[in-house]
């Protein structure tokens, strides 16, 4: 019998789920399929050969719906179409009570041309995917919504079954300068809300149109004065976007505990003003090199919700040679790609592997019909080698002489 497993759900109706089920599986698999609850024994009797069916389980205790699909037999094609199927439905909470998808695409340098990004954008939808990452910063937002707008016209996808999350980048640490930002993204992007605007960074550059703003004769970047403009401020100004209706929910990237300290208080520093949003998500690098241990716990405790960027090390050789990850993806026959992702949902992560490969954009969301025991988790935690800062990718080092400026480096 094949499973396919699912760790958190999207309601705790598992009644609603099939009800949905069913009618996207009538709509987009072009099939009559029968969804049934796995445990009315009577309902299953009723299946019969040539009636593919799948069957959520009663909610497990670790919130895990198990998706039985063994009438799909070996049809290794309905299987993929199932698994494309069904990603659309995994999605954890938000601590506001808003649903992320656990996994979702990046799409920094995803490709250098216009066509690329656009076609990109429509077969990681095409697939399944949902959940889209993008950023100021990226200077791709309006490829994305060109290509949401076309896929919205042609009746592929209704704005509602998206999830679109964009950045506020360090030149924008003002209240006023943020909520512009936003303003911009979503003009950029074709849409009239958001559903989930970041701080990109901590540090806050000199404010103006340059993103990276740098002295003239050498290559160091402006700082801002730090008592107008901050990531507080912007945070604020994130909050406005929020009574505005502009987003859905907000969140930080690259904060470290200090910094989610400072904002989880209930008071901001700067002007005493109650907090009414709190960070619902902290996107950070997070891998097996970088498996980010202390900062998870933190989030999990304030109810945050940690999303991993570069969560393959951006396809990193000293990580896809691990002699560790070989051998359990032999055991699962799997890819390792697939291996480090599942890791990471088990973890109760949030995952936005980029590729403009269709093959992979598949291969990456193809990680619910198998599971890691305990070992095999216990022995990618070991791979880490965040001690001194060892794992990281990204480490902005010509940033690292500002305030705020959060990791170590060596
Ligand atoms: N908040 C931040 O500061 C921040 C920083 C960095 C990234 N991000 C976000 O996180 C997203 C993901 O991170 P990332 O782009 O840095 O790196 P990543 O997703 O870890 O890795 C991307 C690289 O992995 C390759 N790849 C993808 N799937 C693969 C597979 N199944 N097997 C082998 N190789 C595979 C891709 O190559 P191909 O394209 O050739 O498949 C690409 O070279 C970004 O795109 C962005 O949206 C946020």
């Amino acid at each position: 019998m094949k499973e396919i497993f699912i760790h958190q759900q999207k309601s705790s109706s598992s009644s609603s789920i099939l009800k949905t089920l069913t009618l996207m599986a009538t709509k987009h698999l072009s099939m009559n399929w029968s969804i049934t609850d796995h445990n009315h024994q009577q309902q299953q009797q009723q299946q019969t050969e040539h009636e593919p069916f799948i069957g959520i389980d009663s909610i497990q205790q670790q919130q895990q719906i198990i998706v039985d699909y063994k009438s799909l037999g070996n049809n290794t094609k309905l299987v993929t179409k199932c698994l494309q199927f069904l990603i659309q439905f995994l999605t954890v909470q938000l601590k506001n009570g808003h649903y992320i998808p656990v996994v979702g695409l990046g799409t920094s340098r995803i490709a250098t041309t216009s066509e690329q990004i656009i076609q990109a954008i429509k077969n990681a939808i095409n697939v399944g995917y949902r959940h889209i990452d993008t950023a100021d910063f990226y200077q791709n937002e309006k490829d994305i919504g060109q290509a949401l707008y076309e896929l919205i016209q042609d009746g592929k996808i209704t704005r509602e079954e998206l999830f679109i999350t964009t950045k506020v980048w360090s030149n924008h640490h003002t209240k006023e300068l943020a909520i512009k930002s936003v303003r911009q993204s979503l003009k950029n992007l074709r849409i009239d809300y958001l559903d989930l605007v970041l701080i990109h960074w901590p540090m806050s550059f000199q404010s103006g149109d340059e993103f990276v703003p740098k002295f003239t004769n050498n290559n160091t970047i402006i700082g801002s004065d730090l008592s107008k403009e901050n990531f507080e401020l912007a945070y604020q100004g994130l909050e406005d976007a929020c009574d505005q209706n502009l987003t859905r929910s907000i969140g930080v990237s690259n904060f470290n505990i200090k910094q989610l300290d400072k904002l989880l208080s209930t008071t901001t520093t700067t002007t005493n003003r109650r907090r009414r949003y709190e960070p619902v998500v902290n996107q950070v690098e997070c891998h097996p090199h970088l498996n980010q241990e202390k900062l998870l716990e933190y989030c999990q405790n304030k109810h945050i919700h940690l999303v991993a960027y570069s969560p393959l090390r951006r396809a990193n050789v000293e990580l896809f040679v691990e002699p560790k990850l070989k051998q359990i993806a032999l055991e699962h026959n799997r890819t390792i790609a697939q291996i480090i992702l599942r890791w990471q949902l088990q973890r109760g992560i949030v995952i936005i592997p980029r590729t403009n490969k269709k093959h992979r954009m598949i291969e990456n969301i193809s990680l619910f019909d198998f599971q890691l025991n305990q070992t095999e988790m216990l022995a990618i935690m070991s791979l880490d080698k965040s001690d001194n800062n060892g794992g990281r990718e990204i480490t902005f080092e010509s940033a690292s002489h500002l305030p705020e400026f959060p990791f170590v480096i060596q």
